[in-house]
């Protein structure tokens, strides 16, 4: 009996000294910034002696990679550990991503995210800063995709993206209209909103002309057509007002928001959030999602023109600075040596505009091209005083689809079991151990077609990545052109499929110089064999879902738009900065 209730004890402390044990975890989030543009990843010129400081008391991955090479699939697989593909956020072409908060698509409800699985298990959860990943679903404050039904207690910050529309005075990109020259291209190049209209028009006349229809039907029905078109414009047209809006919760707080001071918020934010769990004795998972270095870029008056690259470099700077305020939060409070600490960013530095967008190294590619280097590899670092060594460097390939069953691994909680995860655990690398990626294969995305596929054999320490399409790269460059937003995904935005692939071994050519040949490597069939087997298995892992951008999805509807003092939607948080010590 004694014996019995001994066991018990011992099993009752043993869970409560485990439950102490449990990391926090702090996951800090850039947009845009390129591999090429941070200190540890070989910058000499741009400060991030905060983001070094990580690589230096942790971990450096060197080959992490996004699952897409813009915010919108790229976040979702980053919360999800799943492909876009497998839950309609891949996009078939264009549109990519969501662009007006007043649109119904978004995460789909079935999603389950790793945020989620911390608070399941008890944690206090937090987003700050951009979501992107949708709003409402049928009605303006219904908030179906809102990150509080996602796992996070608590949200703080935009539902929507920065963007250039975001900068009243347009000017971040040097006056050059960038957003004007933006809206032109997509509406009228892009959405043949003009054809739809057209095409609605004559398509009514014949039907009426063969007395299907009456002419009040023709009438309606035209009215309705051109009011959608009319209503996609104005809020193409109008998109700071719309899409540049500052949430708390369910409230909204500031509109159209002040970009040049997101930063400092979201840090006195994410500051007071962490002294709460503190004082609470909470454990708690947070996520500061930066708008920086994405256009608009306005950053806060104290780090305008300090940096050596201009805006953009004030930018990067200027979110190093939070991330060290944060940082040395978890110092003061004394979390520092159990608190999971890890920094990414949500796709490679946009080339197509030019000073405004950053730098990829060596890499090849830029934003939106799912198959490139340039487009996917991240620049990531993962810190974990208790169990990961300083100076650690893990260059097998990784995903931030790992990061959910990672975390599952450290809560000991179980994956969802009804679905197909990408994830895999990597806490053994991070830890140190000299193995091979848990991936075989991965499969690079552009929207919803598959690109390139990289295979790490179990053998051997050679990477190889097969490029199943090339993109129509601007001469002398490797991103297409300041004439285009970007280079897209399919054949009628001049990308081309190679039959057979083009090989490359990225472990001795991380630049992608040397293209494999039957002559330069005798196994190369063979490689291109398995490559192909992989894909053909993958493809029928893959089931029929709902594109989330399809057009009636992606288009605005008035009735969803979040808006504060309706009718003005104009409104201004009121939050001093004073308390900042701006320390550069
Ligand atoms: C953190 O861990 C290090 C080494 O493991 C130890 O020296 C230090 O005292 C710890 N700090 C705290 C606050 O626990
Ligand atoms: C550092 O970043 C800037 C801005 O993206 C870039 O222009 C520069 O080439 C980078 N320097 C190096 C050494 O990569």
């Amino acid at each position: 009996m004694a014996g019995a209730l001994w066991l018990v004890f011992l099993s009752v402390v043993l869970q409560i000294s485990r439950a102490d044990d449990r990391p926090n975890f702090v996951f800090l989030v850039a947009d845009d910034l390129g591999i090429g543009d941070v200190g540890c990843f070989g910058n000499d010129t741009i400060r991030t002696p905060n983001i070094d400081s990580i690589a230096a008391k942790g971990a450096k991955l060197t080959q992490h990679l996004a699952a897409a090479a813009v915010c919108t699939p790229s976040r979702s697989a980053f919360l999800t550990g799943r492909l876009p593909v497998r839950f309609g956020m891949a996009g078939t072409d264009r549109p990519l991503a969501y662009a007006f908060l007043a649109a119904a698509s978004g995460l789909p409800r079935s999603e389950v995210t790793f945020p989620q699985m911390a608070k399941d298990h008890g944690y206090q959860t937090a987003l700050i800063g951009k979501w992107h990943l949708g709003l409402n679903c049928k009605w303006v404050g219904d908030h179906c995709h809102h990150p509080n039904k996602f796992g996070f207690d608590y949200f703080y910050g935009f539902p929507g993206t920065n963007a250039p529309e975001c900068d009243p005075d347009d000017v971040s990109e040097g006056g050059t209209g960038a957003t004007a020259k933006f809206i032109t291209n997509i509406v009228y190049t892009d959405f043949y909103v003009w054809e739809i209209a057209v095409s609605l028009f004559l398509c009514l006349s014949a039907l009426k002309y063969f007395q299907y229809i009456q002419w009040k039907t023709v009438i309606v029905l035209s009215v309705v057509g051109w009011s959608a078109v009319i209503c996609t414009y104005v809020y193409w047209a109008n998109g700071r007002v719309f899409n540049c809006v500052m949430m708390r919760d369910d409230d909204v707080i500031e509109q159209p928001y002040d970009v040049s001071t997101l930063t400092p918020r979201m840090t006195l934010d994410a500051v007071k959030f962490l002294e709460e769990r503190k004082e609470k004795k909470e454990p708690f998972l947070i996520e500061v999602s930066y708008w920086n270095p994405h256009t608009a870029l306005l950053p806060y008056k104290e780090f305008r023109g300090k940096s050596r690259h201009g805006l953009y470099g004030d930018a990067v700077e200027e979110m190093d600075w939070s991330i060290g305020v944060v940082m040395a939060t978890l110092d003061r409070l004394g979390l520092t040596n159990n608190t999971f600490v890890y920094f990414t960013s949500d796709n490679g530095a946009h080339m197509e505009i030019g000073d405004a967008g950053g730098w990829n190294g060596m890499y090849k590619g830029s934003k939106g091209q799912g198959g490139s280097e340039g487009g996917i590899r991240m620049p990531t670092l993962v810190q974990w005083p208790r169990k990961i060594k300083a100076g650690t460097v893990v260059t097998e390939p990784t995903s931030q689809m790992d990061i959910f069953p990672t975390v599952a691994d450290i809560l000991q909680a179980p994956l969802p079991q009804d679905r197909v995860m990408d994830g895999r655990n990597i806490l053994p690398l991070l830890g140190g151990a000299k193995q091979p990626s848990p991936h075989d294969f991965m499969f690079h995305y552009c929207g919803n077609v598959l690109h390139a596929v990289r295979y790490r054999p179990k053998k051997g320490n050679v990477t190889w990545k097969a490029h199943l399409a090339s993109y129509p790269w601007a001469p002398g460059t490797t991103h297409c052109g300041d004439q285009q937003l970007a280079c897209f995904c399919n054949v009628q935005f001049g990308v081309t499929f190679n039959d057979p692939p083009l090989l490359f071994d990225v472990t001795n050519d991380p630049t992608e110089d040397r293209p494999i040949t039957a002559d330069s490597y005798p196994k190369y069939r063979e490689v291109l064999d398995v490559i192909k087997k992989a894909v053909e298995e993958h493809k029928q892992s893959l089931t029929e879902v709902d594109n989330q951008f399809n057009m009636p999805l992606f288009f605005p509807r008035p009735w969803l738009q979040p808006c504060c003092n309706f009718p003005s939607c104009n409104c201004r948080e009121d939050v001093d900065l004073s308390s900042l010590e701006i320390q550069m």
